[in-house]
């Protein structure tokens, strides 16, 4: 399927869920209000691929995070609310994501990509 739409009405605060889109897994990640106040915190000019938060979800819809669940570095699927910065943790060679898939410690070179999404509705979010 050249598109996947989720229904994101059921993704809880602070849930993630792994949906398939082209073959690969897509994480949806509804942030929490304290997620987001850690996120906020970053110093992007420190970050190996420089990325604010807001570069990287939907105005209007920040809490939601749609990004390509395929490390960077050689292409393992990485563990959610994992790591030192309660985002991903790829457990083949150890890079470390933030809440946002900015990628922070490890070998990967660059952040979890953002797939082309849009909002269809308030629940329900089409993925390319
Ligand atoms: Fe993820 Fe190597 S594939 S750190």
């Amino acid at each position: 399927l050249a598109s996947t739409e989720v229904d994101i009405s059921a993704v809880a605060p602070g849930q993630i869920i792994t949906v398939k889109w082209r073959g690969k897994p897509v994480f949806v990640r509804n942030r929490t209000d304290k997620e987001m106040a850690e996120l906020a915190k970053t110093d992007v000019k420190a970050l190996r691929d420089p990325q604010t938060d807001a570069d990287r979800v939907k105005k209007g819809h920040e809490n939601l995070l749609v990004v390509v669940g395929v490390c960077t570095h050689l292409g393992c699927v990485p563990l959610g609310h994992a790591g030192e910065y309660d985002g991903w943790f790829c457990p083949c060679h150890g890079s470390v994501y933030d809440a946002s898939g900015r990628i922070h410690a490890g070998p990967a070179p660059l952040n979890l990509p953002v797939p082309p999404y849009e909002f269809l509705s308030d629940k329900v979010v089409k993925i390319g």
